[in-house]
């Protein structure tokens, strides 16, 4: 029988310094819509805190260009996957956010139904992975569940004023939908549930030719051409820059409180007076044009934010002037091909589908 050796020395050879190793077990996050401007963000940030991400996306409104940086990162994995179907993902899950659905209403008109399903079906599969994995789940919904308001600002307690069949209602009955399924499974099932009502919010990775007023006037401006007003500009937005957005998500998800939750910026400002600064800060010599004002588009939309200073201790911290610096340098960044793009892909032919 061979001898057992006693010595204590390891019989393999080092090579140079030994890696830190890392952490045993790292909690595990699925972020649906993660190709997409807030879901991109998202990733970042929990890879930042430390978790393990599952991006999940289907790539019809984002870009994989939005998480590219992160293919190299063992922390990060992609799934390309309709959620609007059934959704399983092998191990544990700490944490879903649900990100996932068209988000501006040039795309969620061109694809109605998917917008519908994605609202209703994929909330239900992802609160039931929830539930399965024993984990707590934040889905994303938005200032469009109080309509057209006739209350301002509006806070959580005001039910909106919704067209059920008008332009819009294919977005905001989905994300009411959302609401209510999200409610059903924390009060039926007790899953940890959290709610949050996102306003306008704008950022690097929006895209250029996604129809909403950041991009729009940025992108405008950038290729030489009049921005567009619709109606007589006298209409109000409140703007979120994108880091303060995901700092009250981050704080919802490890709150205790699972009823909806404003985040977004109270200040407002005329789109009139919005597409001035654009003017002024991107040094266009181009000027503003008026076309008519679409139907169901809300003269006013401005968050009341007391909940979540009271609930997370959060307020917006970037100024509009800072923000829209950052971005327009990431707009700028774009390549002339990036600049000029009119469709984003066919949506016809995923309609079809
Ligand atoms: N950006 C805002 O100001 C804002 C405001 C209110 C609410 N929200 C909500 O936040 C979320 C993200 O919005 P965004 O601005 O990042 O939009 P986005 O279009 O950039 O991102 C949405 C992502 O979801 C993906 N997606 C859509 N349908 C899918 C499906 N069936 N399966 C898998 N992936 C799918 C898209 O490909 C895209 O990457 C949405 O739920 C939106 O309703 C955003």
């Amino acid at each position: 029988m061979a001898k057992k050796s006693t010595s204590k020395k390891s019989p393999v050879k080092k090579v140079g310094k030994a890696k830190a190793s890392k952490p045993a077990h790292k909690d595990r996050v699925l972020i649906t819509g993660a190709a997409g401007f807030l879901g991109s963000h998202l990733c970042d940030r929990f890879i930042k805190e430390g978790y393990h991400v599952i991006g999940m996306d289907n790539l019809i409104t984002g870009s994989l260009k939005n998480i590219e940086h992160l293919f190299h990162n063992a922390d990060f994995e992609f799934y390309h996957h309709d959620v609007s179907k059934f959704v399983h993902v092998p191990g544990e899950l700490k944490f879903i956010l649900h990100f996932a659905s068209p988000a501006s209403p040039i795309d969620y008109e061109k694809i109605p139904i998917q917008t519908l399903k994605v609202g209703s079906l994929g909330t239900h599969n992802l609160l039931g992975l929830a539930r399965a994995k024993g984990a707590r789940i934040l889905v994303a919904s938005t200032s469009e569940v109080y309509g057209d308001p006739k209350v301002h600002p509006q806070d959580e307690t005001y039910w909106g004023h919704v067209n059920p069949v008008g332009k819009r209602s294919m977005y905001d009955e989905a994300k009411r939908f959302q609401e209510a399924m999200t409610m059903a499974y924390h009060n039926y099932h007790g899953l940890e549930t959290r709610m949050v009502r996102i306003f306008n919010t704008y950022g690097p990775r929006m895209r250029l030719n996604d129809g909403r007023v950041v991009p729009a006037f940025m992108g405008q401006a950038l290729r030489g051409e009049d921005l567009t007003i619709f109606g007589k500009g006298d209409q109000t937005r409140s703007f979120c820059y994108v880091d303060d957005l995901i700092e009250g998500i981050y704080r919802l998800l490890l709150s205790d409180y699972a009823g909806p939750v404003n985040v977004g910026n109270p200040k407002e400002i005329t789109i009139k007076q919005f597409a001035q600064e654009i003017i002024k800060l991107t040094g266009t010599k181009q000027k503003i044009i008026y076309k008519p004002l679409p139907s169901d588009d809300p003269m006013q939309r401005q968050p009341d934010i007391t909940l979540a200073k009271k609930l997370l201790g959060w307020q917006p911290k970037v100024d509009r002037a800072e923000g829209m610096k950052r971005t327009f340098a990431y707009f700028k960044s774009l390549s002339k091909k990036e600049l000029n793009e009119k469709e984003h892909f066919s949506f016809e032919n995923y309609a079809k589908k």
